[in-house]
């Protein structure tokens, strides 16, 4: 598979605001237009590593052995293997991407890990995905499948909807999806957002939309929603307030 270089990668874009080499000047010029329209950008995504670790923490230490991380992106620091080994040395951990860079990259860090794997896999097809992580993990015993930062690049609200159903259909119960989205709230449709949206709109992902806690929520119809349910991830399971009046991330950690 060829690194695309023709347009910016939200991996890419991702990976220079945390610091990251592996991202072209492409994707620095969308990162920077990025930041000038949300100059939090880089706390948020700070903040959403650290509700991954939090809540991969907690997953193990509630007994998940086995985590499924759908949009993994590039190696970063606290990976979710090297936290999930942490908690719990036995847990197994598929990484799923459909970014070139992200497969290369992954392959050559995990070369000895022993425990963690990378697979190609579009969030598009969850029954492609389980069928590669099947040979890793069983499907007949509890998963927990992140989604962290990739639900919103899906723009269409049915075709979410449909993946969603299609991958708890193949979840045994006690199995969990940690989902963290993009959040526009009170600034929907303004200026700002709708800058944000075309800039992502030229990028490899195609575009972002940001939904609300309902529409997230809805996601999880008849799953039990962990405390405190639907919040911005800087304050799911912290002591910061909740601030709605900003765009954000929610993170929720829905139960089957
Ligand atoms: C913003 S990064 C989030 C990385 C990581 N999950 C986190 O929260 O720190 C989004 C990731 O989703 C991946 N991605 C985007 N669209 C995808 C798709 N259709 N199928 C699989 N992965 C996709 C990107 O390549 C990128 O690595």
């Amino acid at each position: 598979m060829q690194i695309d270089t023709s347009k910016p990668s939200v991996a890419r874009i991702y990976d220079y605001w945390l610091g990251g080499k592996d991202n072209f000047e492409i994707d620095r010029i969308a990162a920077d237009q990025l930041t000038k329209l949300v100059p939090d950008a880089v706390e948020m995504c700070r903040d959403n590593r650290a509700f991954l670790k939090r809540t991969v923490t907690l997953l193990a230490e509630a007994g998940i052995r086995q985590f499924l991380d759908i949009g993994s992106g590039l190696p970063t620091q606290e990976n979710v293997h090297e936290v999930a080994l942490g908690a719990a040395p036995d847990s197994s951990i598929v990484y799923v991407d459909n970014d070139p860079m992200v497969l290369v990259h992954g392959r050559a860090l995990l070369s000895d890990a022993g425990h963690a794997w990378v697979v190609e896999g579009d969030i598009y097809d969850p029954g492609g995905i389980v069928a590669k992580a099947a040979d890793r993990l069983d499907f007949d015993r509890p998963v927990a499948v992140l989604m962290l930062a990739i639900a919103h690049f899906v723009t269409d609200d049915a075709e979410l909807s449909r993946i969603i159903t299609e991958l708890r259909a193949h979840l045994a119960p006690g199995s969990y999806i940690v989902m963290s989205h993009a959040f526009a709230g009170e600034r929907t449709g303004d200026a700002t957002v709708q800058g944000v949206q075309e800039v992502y709109a030229k990028s490899a992902a195609g575009g972002l939309t940001p939904r609300s806690r309902e529409q997230i929520g809805g996601l999880f119809e008849g799953m039990e929603l962990l405390e405190p349910e639907l919040v911005p991830v800087k304050s799911w399971r912290t002591s910061t307030p909740p601030d709605y009046t900003k765009p954000t991330t929610i993170g929720v950690v829905a139960k089957l």
